[in-house]
Formats: structure tokens, sequence, C-alpha cells
């Protein structure tokens, strides 16, 4: 039994930008953090693109983040939270690089890039491997806290609530507290039970549900899974965005690899193996439309033409500032035979980020008592019905400053809970059998991936919920019996993931910004997806 002031379940953007703040504002709390695998490997890590913030006020305004914001999101976003994370987001983005962040600049002034769905030059960026700058910043900064406890290779299992102490708790019930969280310290596979005062979770994205993702193995969607099964409110889960332009590769590559959306900002245009250009048959804005629009359009010319991908021409832009903007892609490109400023780089779209999750309201509080969300496992009411490129980082700072400022005020009100059970592992024994895991999650894939992808219908949407509802039964069989691992922790929670996208996507009788279904092609009003 581990006692600690915070639990902090997350060690991205989120979950540190919420640990430092309030270690450095609280030394006197102890703050855990906990990460599933190792604190360098988030989707954070991964982020190129970089941060969306109004900068250049002579060009810009924080009028036209709003504006870009609502018409990617699509009728579907918080005006409020719209307005809250645009005008605090400049600040948020000061204090990181207080913190070490470096932005890439000309000459004194930060070199702002664009991307999809947005009007001016707004995005920082550190070449292009904005989040690994960000994480590196942000971990040397917590080495110099001593109130910060990362640890790594601790898998959170479950939130603690009344239901573990046996009470019954359902959906209808508005008192749910959390008490800390039951974790498997993958070191002694032993399950430990953290008590905590308060409770953030910041577990990050579930990309991995589907076949091809640009997400890391980790996004796997514990938390919104834990918080689902602790009857916390959840909402808009249909709403998962396909990058329009990740690397295809035919020896198949998980994660698959991103080609930044920055590249169609600094020039690039979207083209077919023919050379020809498509995208102004969609959209006026054409490359640069928001992320849904292009990855639609994609997705129609791939199917209308029978190709297994289209392209990026990169051709005509300058090299060495190609290279010095985006070293990564590059040397990505060219380790596999493509020479980005001769060949048309191919691409395809990959699922990349869920705009739906735990519901949380404007300070980042969840319908549970205690417990706390941000980053990309929340619906914040910031995304609506899609997300504008570079705003998620933003996000996440802005709700982990909130909720800091929130938390440092009322820890000092809160009692741990006395009387917690420790987890129970009797009657389970070791699988005899991890090919069982191991085929579940490729049908699970599957399924996602062809029946609730881009484009979706009942009959495809009834389909993957029969066939979810089979591997869940299996599953849930598998999990009572066996002791438990990673796999079988990030399997079922997948299974989850896919059965709250699948049973969102059958509710919304409408097409709205990434969630289009043949059957009902319009948009027609529908308000957020509730999951009860
Ligand atoms: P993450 O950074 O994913 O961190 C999750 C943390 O939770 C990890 O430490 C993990 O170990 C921990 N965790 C998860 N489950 C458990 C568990 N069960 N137990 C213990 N710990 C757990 N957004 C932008 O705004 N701009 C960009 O340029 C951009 N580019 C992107 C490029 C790529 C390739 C990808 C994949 C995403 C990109 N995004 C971008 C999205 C953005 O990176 C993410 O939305 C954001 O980083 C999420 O941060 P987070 O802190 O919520 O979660
Ligand atoms: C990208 O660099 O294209 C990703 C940006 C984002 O997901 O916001």
């Amino acid at each position: 039994m581990v006692k600690t002031d915070i639990l902090v379940v997350g060690a991205g953007i989120a979950g540190l930008t919420f640990a430092l703040k309030t270690a450095h504002r609280r030394p006197d709390l102890k703050i855990t953090v906990l990460t599933k695998t190792n604190r360098e490997e988030s989707n954070t890590r991964y982020a190129q693109g970089g941060v969306a913030a109004v900068w250049d006020f002579e060009t810009d305004s924080y009028k036209k983040h709003i504006e870009d914001t609502l018409d990617a999101g699509d009728g579907l976003c918080d005006e409020d939270i719209v307005e809250i994370v645009v005008k605090e987001g400049p600040e948020r983005v000061k204090e990181i690089i207080e913190w070490g962040t470096r932005f890439d600049k000309h000459g004194a002034e930060y070199d702002l890039g664009k991307e999809g769905g947005h009007s001016e030059n707004r995005i920082l960026h550190y070449k292009d491997y904005t989040g690994w700058e960000i994480l590196r910043a942000m971990l040397e900064k917590a080495k110099t806290m001593p109130n910060i406890e990362i640890h790594d290779h601790f898998f959170a299992v479950d939130l603690i609530s009344q239901h573990h102490l046996g009470h019954v708790v359902t959906r209808l019930n508005t008192n749910i507290e959390c008490y800390g969280a039951y974790v498997l310290d993958l070191a002694t596979n032993h399950i430990d039970t953290i008590l905590a005062k308060i409770t953030v979770v910041a577990t990050g994205g579930a990309g991995q549900v589907y076949r091809s993702t640009t997400n890391p193995v980790i996004a796997t969607g514990d938390g919104i899974a834990m918080a689902y099964r602790m009857k916390g409110r959840l909402e808009n889960m249909e709403f998962v965005q396909f990058h329009p332009t990740s690397l295809f590769n035919p020896a198949g590559e998980n994660p698959a690899f991103l080609v930044s959306e920055a590249v169609r900002g600094f020039g690039a245009i979207l083209k077919s193996k023919e050379n020809e250009e498509f995208m102004h048959l969609y959209d006026e804005r054409k490359s640069l439309a928001p992320r849904d629009i292009v990855a639609r359009a994609i997705d129609n010319e791939m199917k209308k033409r029978g190709d297994e991908h289209m392209c990026l021409d990169c051709s005509h832009l300058d090299k060495e500032k190609f290279i010095a903007h985006f070293p990564t892609i590059y040397e990505k490109c060219m380790s596999l035979g493509i020479d980005p400023m001769k060949d048309l780089i191919p691409v395809v779209p990959a699922a990349h980020y869920v705009c739906g999750g735990i519901k949380t309201d404007e300070i980042g509080r969840t319908s549970v008592k205690n417990m706390y969300a941000c980053g990309e496992c929340t619906s914040s009411g910031l995304h609506g019905a899609n997300r504008l490129a570079s705003n998620s980082l933003l996000e996440a700072m802005v709700f982990a400053h909130r909720i800091f400022e929130e938390v440092v005020e009322r820890v000092d009100n809160i009692e741990i809970k006395a009387g917690i059970p420790q987890w129970n592992a009797e009657s389970t024994s070791d699988p005899k059998e991890m090919v069982l895991i191991t085929q579940s999650m490729k049908e699970l894939k599957e399924i996602m991936s062809n029946y609730v992808g881009i484009v979706r219908s009942n009959v495809r949407l009834k389909r993957a919920a029969d066939r979810l509802l089979l591997l869940y039964n299996e599953t849930e069989r598998l999990y009572a019996t066996t002791t438990l691992s990673p796999q079988l922790m990030e399997l079922r929670n997948l299974i989850t993931i896919g059965y709250l996208i699948t049973t969102s996507a059958q509710m919304r009788r409408e097409s709205r910004g990434l969630h289009y279904t043949t059957d009902y092609p319009e948009k027609l009003g529908f308000a957020e997806t509730v999951l009860r």
C-alpha cells in the first residue's frame, strides 16, 4: 500500500505540465507520476508539427485562431472552452520556453509554421521533432524537483472507487469518488495499491485500436477504458481523427511514420501517382483544408482509382530549407529510397487522434470526485467533431495548468481513503497460450479498420459491434482466470475503446466532422454522444 498526495497517471505533456507546476508551488506535497513503459515513450514524444498559439499580433489574432478551431470542429466545439484555450495558450507556451524548450527562430523572431485549417502562420516548432524537444526540457526540469517521483514500468490497471469497497456503482450514481489506482509494477509483477488524495488521469490516446496508426504502441486508451469501467462520464468517442499523410510502407510499420502536415504548410502538394492534383475537387483550401476533409478525399481517391496510396509532391521546394525544417522526414524517406526532392512521397491516412474521451469541464474536473483529467484522454470541448492541427499540445498545457491551480488549493482538505482492499489475484494462473491474446488483438484492429474507419455505414457498424461482443466475452473470460500482463490489459482496454467508438458512431445518425456515414450523409444538428 503506497500513499501519495497526488497520483498522476501519465508522463506526456499533460501529466508533466501538471506535475512540474504543482511540485514547484507546493514543495511539501508528494507527487507520484506513473508511466506504463518508460518516460521517453508517449504520443508527446512523436509530435512533429508543433504548438499552435497566437504569437504575432500584427498578422494574427485570438479571433482568427478561435474561428479556425470552431470551423474545424464542425459545430460541436464548446465556444467558451475554445476561447479559454486560445487566450491562455500563449502564456503556457512562454512558460515552457522558460523551462528550456527551444523553438526554431529566424533571427530574433520565432519561425511560425502553418498547417491545415489555419488561416495564419502560428505553429511554433522545433524542426520536425517538437514533441521530443518539449519532453526533453520537461524531463530535465523534473530531475530538479525532489518531490516528483516518476515510476517507469508501473502499469495502472484500474482506478479505485466505491466499487472496490463492495458498493454497487452504476452510471446513474453522481457521487462516484476516486481514491487512487491499482498498479502493476512490471519489475516485481506485483499489483500495488496506490492511494492518493487527488488522481490526475493523463494517459494519452488510443490509436492502437486501428491496424495503421501514427501512435506508438503504448497508445491503448487505458485511461479512457479505466474511467469507463469506474462509470465516469465519457463523450464523443466516434470522432477519431485519421491523419491524411502517414508514409505508405508496403512492409507495414507500427507505428506508421508521420509526414507532418507542416510539410503541406511549407508548400507540398497532394497528388495522385500520375502526378495529378485532386484536392481542388473537395475544398477551396486544397491541400491545406482541415484534416477530416483531406483524409476523406484521399480515401475516396484511393478507392476510385484502386490505388494503395496517394502522394505528396515536394519537388518544387527549396532543398536546403526543407532539410533544415524536416530533417527526420527527409532521412526517413531517403532510408526507404525515396528522395523527397525528386520523387513523389507515397502517403495514406492513418489513425492519429481520439477527439472524444473522459468528459472534463473548464477546470479539467471529471464526473468523478477528486479525479481530474487532461490531454488526449479527455473530451474538453475544444476539438468538437474534428481537432484543428497542433491544438492538442496546447490543450494539454492549458488544462494541466487549470487543474494545478485548483488542486493546490483543494488538496489539503482531502483525506486519503481508509479501508481499501489489496488487489485480489486469487484463482488466476499464468497464461498458457499468449497466442490467444495476440490473435485477438489482430482481430480487433481488423474489425475497427475494416468497419469503423473513415467511411462508415449501419451495416458495417453492426458487423463491428457483433464481432466486438464475441471478442469482449472471450477476453473477459481470460481476464477472470489469467494473471495480469500488459498485453492482456491493453487488449481488454482496446476492446472497450473499440466498443465505445462503434457504439457512439451508431448513436450519431448524421455525418459531421470526422464521423461520416453513407446512411446519413447530411449534418443534422445532433449534440454530444454521451456514454452512460
Ligand atoms: P501522451 O503524451 O501520450 O502520454 C501518455 C502517458 O501516459 C505516457 O507516459 C504513458 O506511459 C502513460 N500511460 C498510458 N497508459 C498508462 C497506464 N495504464 N499506466 C501508466 N501509465 C500510462 N499534437 C500537436 O498539438 N502538435 C503536433 O505537432 C502533433 N504531432 C503529432 C505527431 C504524432 C506522430 C502523434 C502520434 C501525435 C501528434 N500530436 C500532435 C498529438 C499530440 O502529440 C498528443 O495528443 C499529445 O502529445 C498527448 O499528450 P498526453 O500527455 O495527453 O499523452
Ligand atoms: C503533424 O505534424 O502533422 C501533426 C500535427 C497534429 O497532429 O496536430
